[in-house]
């Protein structure tokens, strides 16, 4: 097949290409280089079966393709908040794009919607017809309302033009190639027991994430696109940790003599996230497979090669709104 793959040169979109160029599928891959490298995706310039577009999805694309994994948008915090009024635009503008690709081509899109849309829930864990509690002013507002009009685009480019749509809602993925400058706690806390900083633990760390290993993600994402549920579906490890939990674990793996240090806790930061995954467990007979520890093991590798030197992490470049 030939499958479009926009954000392809991040963390995730990287690693879905690596799967689909492994099952010999052509591959484009899109990228607007924001916060995806080439040095993700490098390995694979030159074969036959992949191209390399440079193109921002703010701007329409003409392509002939069969699927579309839509990824493309920044993750992070710290990445979408560097630009809010451009991180909505490409979430509104650009997925209205690339669903009109889809419906002229008749190809079938996958959306990499986010746990975002659940705001900071009242309900735990959460299922995909939980509604969420989202701010809509706040400054996390450009990406959770942002994908959440994605979502609702989806569903009526589905709903009135017959589009074949799929919508995941990825909560937190964790693994090797994910930004050391992200903000994140798993790459916070390795990058910084690593450097033999303090790990810096926002508010008491009683807060808790699910963190879903990359490979375990991806194989989600493509049992989603090739099946014949069109979701929402969660997808996400329901393991559930505290946040000081975590730093604790990366602490005595990385650097047993790392202090913990406590600082407050940043507005709209939700208290618990975790996904509620029997609908994909039913319906794609889907379930993570990849215990924190073993997936942790690899991240720390792939960081401490980074840290130490040999790849220097990009600097955040302006982009125009
Ligand atoms: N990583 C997670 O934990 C997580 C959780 C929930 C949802 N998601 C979603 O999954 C997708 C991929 O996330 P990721 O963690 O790989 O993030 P990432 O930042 O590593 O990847 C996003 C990619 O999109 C590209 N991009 C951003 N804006 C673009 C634009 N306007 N035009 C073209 N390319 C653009 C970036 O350069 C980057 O390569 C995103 O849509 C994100 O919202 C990720």
């Amino acid at each position: 097949m030939r499958i479009l793959v926009t954000g392809g040169a991040g963390f995730i979109g990287s690693h879905l290409i690596d799967r689909l160029m492994h099952e010999n599928h052509e591959v484009l891959c899109l990228d607007n280089f924001f916060t995806g490298r080439k040095h993700n995706i490098q390995h694979w310039v030159g074969a036959p079966n992949f191209e390399l577009i440079r193109h921002d999805v703010t701007d329409p694309v003409r392509l002939e393709v069969d699927q579309i994994y839509h990824l493309a948008c920044p993750a992070s915090p710290v990445h979408y908040q560097y630009n809010p009024v451009k991180t909505i635009k490409t979430n509104v503008v650009g997925t209205l794009h690339l669903l009109g690709l889809a419906k002229r081509v008749k190809a079938r899109i996958l959306l990499a919607s986010t746990s975002e849309v659940y705001g900071d829930p009242e309900v735990h864990p959460q299922a995909e017809d939980y509604r969420g509690s989202v701010n809509t002013i706040g400054p996390r507002s450009c990406y959770d309302e942002g994908k959440r009009v994605a979502e609702t685009l989806c569903f009526d480019y589905h709903r009135q033009n017959n589009v074949d749509i799929r919508v995941a809602r990825i909560f937190n993925t964790y693994g090797p190639r994910m930004l050391e400058n992200d903000g994140r706690v798993v790459s916070n806390f390795i990058v910084q027991a690593l450097k033999g900083d303090a790990i810096t633990v926002y508010g008491d760390g009683s807060q808790t994430r699910s963190f879903c290993y990359v490979s375990d993600l991806v194989d989600g994402l493509m049992r989603l696109m090739n099946g014949d549920c069109i979701g929402p579906v969660n997808l996400g490890n329901p393991e559930e940790y505290t946040v000081l939990q975590l730093a604790q674990k990366i602490q005595s793996m990385v650097n047993p003599g790392a202090q913990i240090q406590f600082k407050a806790l940043p507005q709209d930061d939700p208290r618990r996230r975790q996904p509620d995954i029997t609908l994909a467990k039913q319906a794609l007979k889907w379930h993570p497979t990849i215990p924190l520890e073993a997936g942790l093991e690899t991240t720390i590798q792939d960081f401490r090669s980074r840290v130490e030197g040999a790849i220097p992490a990009p600097s955040i470049p302006y982009v125009e709104v």
